[in-house]
């Protein structure tokens, strides 16, 4: 007959080890096989939901788990030992837990359970129940002692100081060993007890069921509806373009930032006919200027025939024979 003891410390001669230590020292009077397997310290990781071992009864992550199921499938009963940590198990050894008794498809029936707890102060009991429910889903009965198995201890060695604790593990092997081997007894004698197979209805009802399922496709017809009116909309919008938007859907910072630029736009544009009405001014007293220059010219050029006429004559004949 033989125990499978899965330690969930990483520390290697922790407080978990001197709890396992006390119970292997009466299973050995008892006659009864150990075997210890320390998981705390490896990379275990959690199950990832792929439910291919519900038909190859392995778990899809070929790790230790594998290896730790033949050995399962073999014992007598399991022991699992956990230190606490925030009033839970050890996470590494849940990950294992939980793809242990899921991706294993043998039957536990009547495998003997216990659970054993190891903290420095707080969270036993509530370590002590979350372990025990493995257990108590797959029909093994569950080793108790003279009290709910925990040990206290802080520091590597501290729980040999806790002689009540070391009691209990002691009750709890003498008890677990005799559970085994009453129950191979009482296998040999009475065979397994009846088991019904029924299906699982995950609480389901299953004309409720049907009704749900009538709702929830109404309301997803409904919902691609909405998406495809919806869809449409923005393609109508797009195609009517961009309408202007009224002055309450506009943001009062941007009607300020309009009214500045319209006011700078029109600033600009006053200053530029100024200039223009400047530059044409200017333009209209230089050609008065010019006018009155060339007036100016006429005139004294009268005057100067006036004076001399023969003179002028003179010059007149002397352009004409020049010609
Ligand atoms: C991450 C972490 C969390 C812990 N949480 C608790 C706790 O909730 N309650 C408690 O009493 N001790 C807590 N402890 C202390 C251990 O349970 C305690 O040291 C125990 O003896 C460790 O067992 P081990 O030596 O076998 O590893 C925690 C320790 C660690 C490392």
């Amino acid at each position: 007959m033989k125990v499978l003891i899965l330690n969930g410390s990483p520390r290697k001669n922790g407080n978990t080890s001197a709890a396992i230590d006390e119970i292997v020292k009466v299973f050995e009077k008892e006659e009864i096989e150990t075997e210890i397997v320390s998981v705390g310290s490896l990379s275990i990781r959690g199950c990832v939901a792929c439910n291919s071992c519900t038909k190859t009864g392995r778990c899809a992550i070929d790790d230790i788990v594998n290896r730790i199921a033949p050995k399962f499938e073999e014992a007598n009963g399991l022991i699992v030992a956990s230190p606490v940590y925030y009033a839970s198990a050890n996470s590494t050894l849940t990950a294992l837990l939980d793809r242990l008794f899921y991706s294993t498809l043998f039957d536990k029936t009547l495998k003997v359970g216990a659970s054993v707890v190891v903290a420095r102060r707080g969270g036993c009991s509530a370590t002590f129940d979350q372990l025990n429910k493995y257990f108590t889903i797959s029909g093994m009965p569950v080793a108790s002692s003279t009290y709910w198995n925990s040990v206290h201890g802080c520091m590597p060695g501290e729980a040999a100081c806790d002689t009540e604790g070391m009691a209990v593990m002691r009750g709890l092997a003498h008890n677990m060993a005799f559970l085994i081997k009453s129950i191979a007894i009482g296998i040999a004698t009475f065979g397994y007890p009846e088991k019904e197979k029924y299906p699982a209805t995950n609480f389901i009802r299953s004309d409720l069921a049907e009704e749900n399922a009538k709702k929830n496709r109404a309301a997803s017809k409904k919902k691609t509806e909405n998406v495809k009116t919806r869809i449409e909309n923005v393609r109508k919008t797009a195609r009517n373009k961009v309408t202007a938007p009224t002055a309450d859907q506009v943001k009062p910072s941007v009607i300020r930032a309009v009214s500045r630029a319209k006011k700078a736009a029109e600033k600009a544009a006053e200053k530029e006919a100024a200039a223009r009405k400047k530059a044409k001014t200017r333009l209209e007293q230089q050609a008065k200027k010019a006018r009155q220059i060339k007036k100016d010219l006429q005139t004294k050029k009268a005057g100067q025939v006036k004076k001399n006429p023969q003179q002028t004559a003179k010059n007149a004949a002397g352009k004409g024979q020049m010609k």
